[in-house]
């Protein structure tokens, strides 16, 4: 962000240019509590959302510093002082801020300095124990957000010259021989590779969803085929349907996306394992509902499908960082499989739930119906 410009934003591109908020009213609605501290830990800025975390207005925050809201031996001074140290933005979670003005357990900390303003720091702070795991479900949609722009420019600066690589790798085979041949038979096939994978990021890009009533036993019932005559010839597969399950309202294409990667990682994680099995099972759930960002509406999902593997479990060290881009513990893998589940599900308004444990995986999507035109008469 150094060198950003300030005050209104231009976005570019090939949009045609709309003004943005100005930053401070951005601040001001965002939902979570935002202060700046100067090199003394003096208040500068509060958000809307920081004066009802500290309970003190600006006015009076002004004239404070944080120790005079936070005991001096607590962990969030730490925090500040390294990120002081390192000039690089930290997060501390599950801290507890107790003082006689203030009793907040489970909070998130993340720390930045001011780049423009040096001792400066940006302090954002978090009550993480509130429905963690809806958090955790938007989380996950806007780490995979976060690869979209750049996909845009892998795709741009990565898929043209790529295929001139492969183009030239493909002209000299002809004319060389023996060990050579060999080695432009490797850069084709990297070629093909980083290709494959710059597809599969283009994926994230932001299109409207085109919705329509979608039966989820023929999307499983393809993605099992698919299975079994490619990825996981040897794995028994158990349907448990809900044979009375009503349409869900979605994407088909993408919806046999989700299920596929689902399959895929079940699949993999039971390779080389006796008695490899891969159960496909839905139903029906009233009372799993979401807010509707933006509106006061709550959105119902009650549909549910689950993919469900006997394999050896989500490796602990991974679990936190599961629907993150780029993160697996696959030495062919890209790690975007789960992150693409977590951003289409997030496009449908659903949810995604992991249960995990040491013979028993358990991905389950919840979804939302085809509304039913007729309830409102
Ligand atoms: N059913 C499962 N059993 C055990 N571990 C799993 C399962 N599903 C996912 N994982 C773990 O989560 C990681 C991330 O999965 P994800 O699908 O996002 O990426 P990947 O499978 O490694 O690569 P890609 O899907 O891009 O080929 C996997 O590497 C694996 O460690
Ligand atoms: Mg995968």
């Amino acid at each position: 962000m150094r060198g950003a410009a300030q005050g209104v934003l231009e976005p570019r591109g090939r949009r045609p240019a709309r003004r943005l908020a100005d930053p401070a009213l951005v601040l001001g609605a965002l939902p979570v509590a935002v202060v700046l501290l100067d090199a003394e830990c003096r208040f500068l800025f509060a958000n809307s959302a920081a004066e009802q975390f500290l309970g003190a207005s600006i006015a009076h925050l002004s004239a404070l510093r944080l120790s005079d809201l936070v005991p001096a031996d607590n962990p969030l001074f730490l925090l500040i002082e390294q990120v002081r140290a390192h000039d690089a933005p930290i997060a501390d979670h599950d801290l507890t801020l107790e003082s006689p003005r203030l009793r907040k357990t489970g909070i998130t900390a993340l720390a930045a300095p001011l780049p423009e303003d040096p001792g400066t720091i940006v302090l954002v702070l978090q009550d993480a124990s509130a429905a963690r795991t809806l958090d955790r479900q938007l989380a996950f949609r806007g780490a995979a957000r976060s690869v979209t722009g750049m996909a845009a420019i892998l795709a741009h600066e990565v898929k043209n010259p790529l295929s001139g690589i492969r183009g030239a790798a493909q002209l000299l085979q002809s004319s060389v021989a023996g060990p050579d041949l060999e080695l432009t038979e490797l850069i084709r096939d990297e070629a093909d590779r980083i290709r494959g994978l710059v597809d599969r990021m283009e994926m994230f890009g932001e299109k409207p969803l085109a919705r329509s009533a979608v039966n989820i036993h023929r999307v499983l019932a393809h993605v099992r085929r698919l299975a079994q005559s490619g990825f996981a010839p040897g794995v028994r597969f158990v349907e448990l349907y809900d044979p009375s399950l009503p349409p869900a309202s979605g994407n088909r294409d993408q919806l046999i996306q989700v299920v596929l990667n689902l399959v895929k990682n079940a699949a993999e994680a039971l390779a080389g394992q006796a008695n490899p099995e891969i159960q496909l099972l839905t139903g029906f759930q009233h009372g799993v509902r979401v807010a509707v960002p933006g509106s006061p509406h709550r959105l119902d999902l009650p549909l549910w499908v689950a993919v469900r593997d006997n394999g050896p479990g989500i490796p602990d060290d991974i679990r936190p960082y599961l629907f993150e881009p780029f993160v697996t513990s696959k030495s062919a893998g890209s790690g975007l499989g789960l992150a693409l589940v977590a951003k289409i599900v997030g496009d449908h308004g659903g949810l995604v739930q992991v249960e995990s444990r040491p013979g028993r995986t358990e991905v389950r999507l919840h979804l939302p119906v085809v509304p039913d035109e007729d309830a409102d008469a």
